[in-house]
């Protein structure tokens, strides 16, 4: 049984190689668009790009890197939440981001992966990634933040999801978010 289950998993694996059975070759900055929310998405240096060039909701930016920008934004434009796509880049500075990963990454923060970045003209450094262990330039948690935020909305805090308020107003965030510097040449 055990060796009939095993022969049949190999025979869809080499009918499947176009689609990669191993996730390494899927995985990486600028994977390719694909259909199955499976596919995970390991965000690399050069996936984080000038954040005014995303989709601007409200008070954040937001990406789909895995070609599902439509359904991100149907998460993050409805009034009821919902769980973002697999491949979803959330920023609301250029130095921190939130980044959606497959399902069973990590259930604590339902499947994102926190990031701490250094943004420069020439680039972005990952100083930190990680799950319940990232923490921001304030040394506030991430995750500690965000898992407050009210479950129908995935995490995300905005002002009014039930987290603890930034130590910043509003008009300080939208002055950082317009000075990234991988906007201007
Ligand atoms: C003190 C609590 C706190 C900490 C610590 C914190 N955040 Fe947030 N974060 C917030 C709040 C509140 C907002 C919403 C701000 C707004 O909309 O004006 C926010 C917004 C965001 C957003 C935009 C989407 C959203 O949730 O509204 C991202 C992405 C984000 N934070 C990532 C991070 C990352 C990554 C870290 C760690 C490196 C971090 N945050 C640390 C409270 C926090």
């Amino acid at each position: 049984m055990r060796r009939t289950a095993y022969v049949f998993a190999g025979v869809l694996c080499s009918m499947a190689a176009a689609l990669a059975c191993s996730s390494d070759s899927m995985t990486g900055g600028g994977a390719p668009a694909s259909a199955n929310a499976d596919v995970d998405f390991v965000a690399q240096p050069s996936d984080f790009t000038c954040i005014l060039d995303w989709t601007n909701v409200r008070a954040f930016y937001i990406t789909n890197k895995s070609g599902k920008v439509t359904e991100a934004l149907a998460v993050a434009n409805s009034a009821n939440g919902g769980t973002y796509p697999v491949g979803t880049i959330i920023q609301l500075i250029p130095q921190e981001a939130m980044v959606k990963r497959k399902a069973g990454f990590n259930s604590m923060t339902k499947d994102w992966e926190f990031f701490s970045l250094s943004p420069s003209a020439t680039g972005t450094q990952i100083l930190k990634r990680g799950t319940t262990d990232v923490v921001n330039q304030f040394m506030g948690n991430c995750f500690d933040c965000h898992k407050k935020a009210d479950p129908k909305f995935d995490m995300v805090c905005e002002n009014t999801h039930g987290c603890d308020p930034l130590p910043v107003s509003d008009s300080v965030i939208h002055g950082v978010q317009q000075a990234d510097p991988r906007c201007h040449d």
